[in-house]
């Protein structure tokens, strides 16, 4: 008996305590056999064997199940240890993530133009032909269709070619005075080292009574913008065309510019085109049914922005998730 109840105290795992109560209790066990002797004994002897084995069972079980509490108590501070978790210690090699060249240019630019007070608006991707076209002075068969190799839909609708939509939608659904900016997702069919099929766009609209509006203020409020993004360039007005605006402009900027750390030269004509802009056409006013208001209207491509600022050779390269390139943007 003795001998049992010091293997019991010495089991050394949960496992080796369960494998000694099966030898004792078990089915086979050795206490369960001496019970089993009980028939065989004489009668007057009976009382006594049986309260005998009794105490021993109790002392057994008191035995096996403080050992038990004990056991227990070590394997659970045994896992608690493993499991422990280290609060205060650093992980430099964490790897997160960083915000894409194209979102950051594009959060850079549209916060410059809230300061400004301009308004957020956005429109669908998927458009018709009147907001992306027709209001915009472009009726069907017009030559100038063929500036924005388009995809079209089965039912005729189709990808917008530019955020310009945005600002008949924001035309016919609100009233005059406007300012607001649109930025957001365009589609072409095109692509080549400075073109993908999806890129990104900034529209801006300013309306309001037509003493003003003028084409100096456009002028001077790209000229800020263009120097807040790019730091000390020139900028160049060229007479251009869009059928949305009359005059029209394309804007350039000087190529070799210094910001930061260092100058960056972008070709060898010296000037890079940045956006179009101009005074908004009276026919899209008259599509959106405005009667004797001005406008001004800007619009540019992101990922243009954000190549000249990151000195990044290839659009395409934007857009094909490689990490070598998105890393350097932490
Ligand atoms: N929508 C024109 C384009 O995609 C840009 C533009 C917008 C030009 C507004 C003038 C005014 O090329």
């Amino acid at each position: 008996m003795k001998e049992w109840i010091e293997k019991i105290e010495s089991a050394d795992s949960i496992e080796a305590l369960e494998n000694l109560r099966i030898e004792i209790l078990g089915k086979k066990g050795f206490l369960t056999k001496e019970f089993a002797r009980l028939k065989d004994i004489p009668n007057e002897e009976k009382k006594a064997f049986a309260q005998d084995l009794n105490t021993k069972k109790i002392e057994i079980t008191n035995a096996l199940e403080s050992k038990k509490e004990i056991l227990e108590k070590i394997e659970l501070n045994k896992k608690l240890e493993a499991e422990r978790i280290d609060v205060s210690r650093f992980n430099n090699k964490l790897t997160c993530g960083a915000v894409h060249p194209v979102v950051d240019t594009m959060d850079k630019i549209i916060s410059y133009f809230q300061n400004l007070n301009f308004a957020v608006e956005e429109g669908p991707l998927v458009e018709d032909d009147f907001h992306n076209f027709e209001a915009l002075n472009l009726p069907k068969y017009h030559p100038a269709r063929d500036m924005q190799d388009t995809f079209y839909n089965k039912d005729y609708s189709l990808l917008r070619t530019h955020t310009s939509p945005v600002q008949i939608r924001t035309m016919l659904a609100q009233k005059p005075p406007i300012r607001m900016i649109a930025p957001g997702t365009v589609f072409r069919r095109d692509y080549d080292i400075t073109h993908t099929p999806m890129f990104h766009q900034i529209e801006g609209l300013v309306v309001d009574d037509s003493d003003k509006i003028s084409f100096s203020n456009l002028k001077h409020v790209m000229e800020e913008f263009l120097k807040h993004m790019f730091g000390n360039v020139e900028v160049r007005f060229r007479p251009s065309f869009f059928p949305f605006t009359e005059p029209s402009a394309e804007v350039d900027i000087s190529c070799v510019f210094c910001k930061g750390d260092g100058c960056r030269v972008c070709s060898h004509t010296g000037w890079i085109e940045i956006l179009g802009c101009g005074i908004v056409d009276q026919n899209v006013f008259k599509a959106v049914g405005y009667e004797d208001m001005s406008g001004y209207a800007f619009g540019m491509g992101i990922e243009r922005v954000a190549m000249l600022i990151h000195n990044i050779g290839d659009l395409r390269s934007l857009f094909e998730s490689d990490l070598r390139l998105l890393g350097q943007f932490k």
